[in-house]
């Protein structure tokens, strides 16, 4: 008997989930002209402003080798950008520059996890974290949020109980993709509460704080507001979602800064540093996109009205307006196989959505949506949408 090729890999590397957004949209892809709205980012291209920086830094020759931190300059940057967010000092010593928000999760992951450990990460969730802690032989162990009149929560005790002593971190997206879930500052203060107590590192992907619809704060409750020096914490962080950067894969790992030569370690064997050129529009998306970021922020705002409305007039969906993030999570009642559900959606609304089973437990039943999108296009989305699943 011979055996197969794949069969001689490491369990962890074949045995990799795929991921259930990507079959949604090789099915999409073959059906014509769909809006696209399975994936998680919005419709505009990264703005003049801020790749031209990158093209003339590529002019200039700045092609070589650089620092595996980060430029010394982007780090500045993120230090200023982060002081001004959270009302507090940040130093630039804090900050390691990567390939992608992906990347600072892998980071992360590496940096706390092992086989034998276990992660524990509140569900329905983003699913490149929980493969991220299995690529590293550490098991993801679920908690599931609720879901009810106030909207998703997580049950506290719930997360404590789920606890082992193989338990090595926690996985805190706030505000959450798929749900939009937002942790309240008191909240964080209880989840690091727990991590302190129990010895837990906890892994912050708050990637999406700028995005926020509770009130008219700048950003949402963020575990810089309740951390104190010596916590166990590591921000995972990307430009791809504010500056519309979705294809420069670049972000950061926020950490203590007595953790950097183990981060630049884990940089160098791994991309070695990110390219200058794009680091050099970082620099300026950071310093200059205040407007573009208002920008996307508000049209992000009115479509989240635009489809939660039709959503909720269909009067076959349960959901909440998401308090975060820009993704609209709904089930649809009597839908059991979301898959199969964003298939039919895809073939009679040309509409392409992400289906809930993607997302973890808690996940199935249920259909992504993004909405950082054009009023006109989101406009469409709903008509076609109020259509279909009527027919589902
Ligand atoms: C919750 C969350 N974290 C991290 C990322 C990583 O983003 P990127 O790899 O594009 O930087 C994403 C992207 O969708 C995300 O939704």
């Amino acid at each position: 008997m011979t055996t197969s090729l794949i069969e001689t890999l490491r369990p962890e590397a074949s045995g990799a989930p795929a991921s259930g957004i990507v079959e949604l949209s090789k099915y999409a892809r073959n059906a014509g002209e769909v809006i696209q709205l399975w994936v998680g980012e919005g419709d505009a291209p990264t703005p003049s402003f801020i790749y031209e920086a990158a093209t003339r830094s590529l002019a200039a020759g700045e092609t070589t080798y650089t620092w595996q931190r980060g430029i010394p300059e982007l780090r500045q940057a993120l230090s200023a950008y982060a002081s001004d967010l959270y009302d507090r000092p940040l130093s630039p010593e804090r900050f390691f520059v990567c390939g992608s928000g992906m990347q600072a999760i892998q980071i992360a992951m590496t940096m706390v996890a092992g086989p034998g450990d276990e992660v524990i990460i509140p569900s329905p969730t983003w699913p490149n974290a929980p493969a991220a802690a299995g690529l590293r032989g550490a098991t993801p162990v679920f908690v599931e949020l609720d879901h009810g009149n106030r909207g998703w929560t997580l049950d506290l005790d719930k997360l404590e109980a789920t606890i082992t002593p193989k338990t090595k971190a926690f996985f805190i997206n706030t505000p959450s993709n798929p749900t939009g879930w937002t942790a309240t500052k008191e909240e964080l203060a209880a989840i690091l509460a727990i991590a302190r107590r129990r010895g837990i590192w906890i892994i912050a992907d708050e990637i999406y704080t700028r995005f926020v619809w509770t009130g008219a704060e700048k950003r949402a409750p963020s575990f810089h507001d309740v951390r104190e020096d010596g916590d166990r914490i590591l921000w995972v962080n990307t430009f791809s979602k504010n500056w519309a950067m979705t294809g420069w894969r670049t972000g950061w790992v926020e950490a203590d800064p007595s953790l950097g030569d183990v981060v630049e370690n884990l940089i160098q064997y791994s991309t070695s540093g990110s390219p200058v050129f794009i680091q050099r529009a970082c620099i300026v998306a950071l310093e200059r996109g205040g407007g573009f970021l208002d920008h996307q922020i508000a049209k992000a705002r009115k479509a989240r009205d635009i489809i939660s409305a039709a959503v909720e007039e269909t009067g076959r969906c349960r959901f909440s307006r998401p308090d975060g993030a820009f993704y609209l999570f709904f089930g649809i009642d009597g839908v059991t196989d979301s898959n199969a559900a964003a298939k039919k959606i895809v073939d009679l609304a040309k509409v392409g959505l992400a289906p809930g089973s993607a997302f973890g437990p808690g996940g199935e039943g249920h259909l992504r949506l993004c909405y950082l999108r054009s009023q006109d296009q989101i406009e469409i989305a709903a008509e076609r949408l109020k259509q279909a699943i009527p027919q589902l």
